[in-house]
Parts: structure tokens; C-alpha cells; sequence
């Protein structure tokens, strides 16, 4: 009976110490619809609520990979979307840094900047999905 409880609570300890070092199942269309599509529009084609304000036309984001020859750049969207590596005038100009916003969100010790990769790496994901891979179209 001893050894059963502590078992028990051996379990519950470990679920715990489990659940707590989990990383929250974040959504990329959620995140994308937040953060993103006041910009690049509801569908990523950029005719997002705010262009007429900026001074640039935004690149369709459903074509990224046939502008880059068929190849889903994850590397490079990354360092775009994160932004922070970039130095200034070398990230898309009038594009948040969006590393340095999820930071102020979620924090800055390990455990957040880990938030903060999930959260990038789930718009990645949703871009990746969102991606028209027909050769018919160019853009
Ligand atoms: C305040 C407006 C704004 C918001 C909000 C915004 N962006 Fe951007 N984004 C831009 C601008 C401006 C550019 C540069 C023009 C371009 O390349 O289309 C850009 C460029 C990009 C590019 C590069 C496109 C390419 O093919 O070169 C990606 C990818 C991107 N944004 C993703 C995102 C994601 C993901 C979010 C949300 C987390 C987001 N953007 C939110 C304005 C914005």
C-alpha cells in the first residue's frame, strides 16, 4: 500500500515536471491571423487592411516558394520573420521584428525564447501549407 502511494506520487511529480516543460501547441494560422494579416491579408496575397499605409507593395506569400525556384526557404523565412539577426536595412523595411515583439510577449529567459521559436516555427508552418505550388501561375 506504502509503495503503491508513492508510486502515485512519483507519476504525479513526473506529469508535472512533463507539462510544465512542454511547449504550448501554438496554431500558425491563429498566429498568422493576429499578427500578420492586417498587412498581408487574410490569405497572404497583401492586400492587407494597413498596405494603403505602407510604402511598399507586398509580395504575395502563397508564391514564395515558386519565386525561389520550388524550394520552400525555411531558413531564410525564418531569419526574415524572426528578424532580430538581421542587421537594419537588410530585413524587409516596414516589417515588424517579430523575435523582438514575442520576446516582449513571452519573456526572455530560456523556457520564453523557446516560446517564441515555437511560435515562429508554427507561422512557418502555415506559410509552408499555404504555399501554390502550380507551375501555371507566375507571380
Ligand atoms: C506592418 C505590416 C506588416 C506586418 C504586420 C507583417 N509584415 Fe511581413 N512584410 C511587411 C513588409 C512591408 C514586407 C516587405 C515587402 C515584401 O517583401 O512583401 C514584408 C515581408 C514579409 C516576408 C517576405 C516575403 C518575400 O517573399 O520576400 C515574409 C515571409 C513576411 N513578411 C511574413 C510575415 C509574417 C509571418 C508576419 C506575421 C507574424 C508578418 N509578415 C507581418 C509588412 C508586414
Amino acid at each position: 500500500m506504502r509503495i503503491r502511494r508513492h508510486f502515485l506520487c512519483l507519476s504525479l511529480a513526473l506529469l508535472t515536471v512533463g507539462c510544465a516543460s512542454r511547449l504550448p501547441d501554438y496554431n500558425g494560422q491563429t498566429l498568422y491571423m493576429a499578427n500578420c494579416a492586417n498587412c498581408h491579408g487574410t490569405y497572404g496575397e497583401g492586400d492587407g487592411a494597413v498596405t494603403p499605409a505602407l510604402n511598399v507593395v507586398l509580395q504575395d506569400l502563397r508564391y514564395i516558394s515558386q519565386r525561389n525556384g520550388g524550394e520552400f526557404p525555411k531558413a531564410w523565412l525564418e531569419e526574415i520573420i524572426d528578424g532580430r539577426e538581421r542587421r537594419q536595412g537588410h530585413g524587409p523595411i516596414g516589417m515588424p521584428v517579430w523575435g523582438a515583439v514575442f520576446s516582449q510577449q513571452e519573456g526572455y529567459d530560456d523556457a520564453a525564447q523557446a516560446r517564441v521559436s515555437a511560435k515562429v516555427d508554427a507561422l512557418l508552418s502555415y506559410l509552408e501549407a499555404i504555399q501554390i505550388q502550380s507551375a501555371a501561375v507566375t507571380n
